[in-house]
């Protein structure tokens, strides 16, 4: 796989990034994605405390001795400033913010030599973070598991838009997990691939067994998108508490009545125990494509075994 201006920009063999995975992003998964050439992230949303999170950095940096990020959603929880501090005292060469604005920590961020990469879901986002100094952008299209932001477009359309539409490099996520698709994602003019949904089938992250064992049998159709009346429209696995969710939104259930589903504390307890009555849990059309559960390395190597091999075919046919 080609080296690009994001495998240049975060020093790493191939440009393939763990995409933010909340309770889910520590460090035996990033350490092993990192490990395997791709860039690892320390997903601050999965902790309580700064101290927490730089715990698992130093755990990281003992499983890996290769480059990972921080990604950070702002707004998710309230205030990150703590993890951006965090961030910056363990010197990681990249945060990937997402969720709201991060204007008000680009100066320290990038006074302290990290590079900011800002995962948006529009080009109107995407242009917002390229003027604000962002050295990168995620562009996520509608097909994504977690926040697809409102527009539904999907990645297709998007990120041609945002590559066309912006100096800085466009890195492509929602509904990339194989090599075909990093290579279309090039084709696109994407210069990396961002991945939630591929990584989490992987071995090593600290998801309950009876999830990880239905991930493989899942399809494409098996997500449906809650949280729409709230604004903060998100794809999860389409599960039975998942569509009681979606009822209750539906007849205008009241924020209170909805909390219980999708608490930070529900979800906790959904990923750790595997009981479905608990939470809901992001998750991307793409899962229609994985199946199996991999070790991060052999995801890796896959993908680019496969992107090798179609970029043969493409030219053979031609
Ligand atoms: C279980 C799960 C948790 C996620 N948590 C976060 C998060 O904490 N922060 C974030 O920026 N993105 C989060 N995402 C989004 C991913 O980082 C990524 O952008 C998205 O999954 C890409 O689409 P895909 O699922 O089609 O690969 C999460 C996705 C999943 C599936």
């Amino acid at each position: 796989m080609r080296n690009t201006a994001i495998s240049k920009m975060l020093n790493i063999q191939y440009p393939i990034i763990q995409g933010g995975l909340q309770g889910l992003g520590t460090s035996p998964l990033v350490s092993a994605v990192s490990n395997a050439g791709g860039l690892g992230l320390i997903t601050a949303g999965s902790f309580s405390s700064k101290e927490e999170m730089m715990k698992d950095i130093e755990e990281a940096r003992r499983l890996t001795s290769k480059p990972f990020g921080v990604n950070i959603a702002i707004g998710i929880r309230k205030p990150m400033d703590e993890f951006v501090e965090g961030a910056i005292e363990a010197r990681v060469p990249a945060v990937f913010t997402s969720g709201n604005n991060p204007e008000k920590y680009m100066e320290s961020l990038k006074a302290n030599g990290i590079k900011v990469i800002h995962v948006v879901p529009s080009v109107r986002f995407a242009k917002k973070a390229e003027s604000i100094g962002c050295d990168a952008v995620v562009v996520v299209g509608y097909e994504c598991g977690g926040h697809p932001g409102r527009d539904d477009v999907t990645s297709l359309t998007l990120i041609q838009k945002a590559v066309a539409e912006l100096s800085i490099p466009v890195i492509a996520a929602g509904g990339f997990s194989t090599g075909k698709s990093a290579l279309a994602a090039f084709a696109l003019g994407a210069q990396g691939v961002q991945m939630g949904t591929r990584f989490l089938a992987s071995k090593e992250v600290n998801l309950h067994k009876s999830i990880k064992d239905k991930l493989k049998d899942l399809q494409e159709t098996d997500t449906i998108l809650v949280k729409k009346s709230i604004g903060k429209t998100m794809r999860v696995m389409k599960t039975e508490r998942a569509i009681e969710l979606l009822k209750k939104e539906e007849a205008g259930a009241a924020l209170e009545d909805i909390f219980p589903y999708i608490s930070g504390e529900s979800y906790q307890k959904f990923i750790n125990t595997g009981n479905e009555n608990s939470g809901v849990i992001s998750l991307g059309q793409t899962i229609g494509l994985i199946n199996e559960i991999e070790s991060a390395k052999d995801i890796i190597q896959d993908i680019v075994k496969e992107y090798e091999l179609q970029l043969e075919l493409l030219y053979k046919n031609y």
